[in-house]
C-alpha cells in the first residue's frame, strides 16, 4: 500500500468532525491516518474518541502557558515529533499567530460552518439567520493569517429552512461538514488538490456539480 499522509487534528471539543475524520481513516482505501490529536481543553468530548479509536492524544491548556507564543510552539513541538504532515483543525477555538500559520502554511487546514467568505468568526448561524440567506453551508480551506481566510478546497451548500433556529441549523450543517472534512483531507493525501501560492489547485480532475439549486423551489 501506497504511504499514508500523516495528519494532526486539534479540536477544543465534541470532535464530531474528529470522529468522520477518524472513521474515514479506518478505511484501507483512506490515503491518511491520524497520528496525533491535540486539545486546548482538558477533557474535551473528542479526546475520548481518540483514545477509543487508539490515536495519542495530548493536552495543551492554553491558561497554563504564560504567552501564546509558548502555547502555539508547545503544539508545533507536539506536531513535528510525531511527524505530522497536515494539521486539521477541528473546532479548535483558538486563533494562530501568523508565526505558526506560516510556519504550516499550506500544510493546515480548518473547517468552518458557513460558504466563506461569508459570515467567518463566531455565531455564524444565528448571524446567518438574521441575515436571511437561503443557503449556508460549510467550508474547508487552508489556514492564512486572517481568521477563517484562506484559499478553499470543498463546500458544501445547505439551505436555510422556515422555522429553523441557530440549533436546528447548525446540526444540519454538521451533516455536511461531516461529509466536507474527509473529502477535503482525501483530495489533499491523494495530491489531487495542492496549495500553490496561496490558492488550491486542481491537480486531478473530479466529478463536480453541474446544477444550481432554488430555495424556495
Ligand atoms: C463545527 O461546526 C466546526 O465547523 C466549527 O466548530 C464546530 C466543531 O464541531 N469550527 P465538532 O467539535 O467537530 O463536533
Amino acid at each position: 500500500m501506497t504511504k499514508k499522509l500523516k495528519i494532526g487534528v486539534q479540536i477544543s471539543g465534541q470532535g464530531s468532525n474528529l470522529q468522520a475524520l477518524i472513521d474515514a481513516c479506518q478505511r484501507p482505501d483512506f490515503p491518511a491516518e491520524i497520528v496525533l490529536v491535540i486539545s486546548n481543553v482538558a477533557g474535551a468530548g473528542g479526546l475520548a474518541r481518540a483514545e477509543r479509536a487508539g490515536i495519542a492524544i495530548r493536552t495543551f491548556p492554553h491558561q497554563d502557558y504564560p504567552t501564546r507564543q509558548a502555547f502555539e510552539a508547545a503544539l508545533d513541538a507536539a506536531h513535528n515529533e510525531a511527524g505530522v504532515e497536515l494539521i486539521c483543525n477541528a473546532g479548535f477555538m483558538r486563533i494562530l499567530s501568523p508565526w505558526l500559520v506560516q510556519r504550516w502554511q499550506g500544510r493546515m487546514i480548518n473547517i468552518h460552518p458557513s460558504l466563506l467568505p461569508a459570515f467567518p468568526g463566531l455565531h455564524t448561524h444565528q448571524r446567518v439567520l438574521d441575515a436571511g440567506v437561503r443557503f449556508t453551508g460549510c467550508t474547508v480551506h487552508f489556514v492564512e493569517t486572517g481568521v477563517d481566510e484562506g484559499a478553499i478546497i470543498v463546500q458544501a451548500a445547505v439551505p436555510v429552512l422556515a422555522g429553523d433556529d441557530a440549533t436546528i441549523l447548525a446540526a444540519r450543517v454538521l451533516g455536511y461538514e461531516h461529509q466536507a472534512y474527509p473529502l477535503a483531507v482525501r483530495l489533499l493525501a491523494s495530491g489531487a488538490v495542492q496549495y500553490q501560492a496561496g490558492k488550491a489547485v486542481w491537480v486531478k480532475k473530479r466529478p463536480t456539480p453541474t446544477t444550481g439549486l432554488l430555495n424556495p423551489c
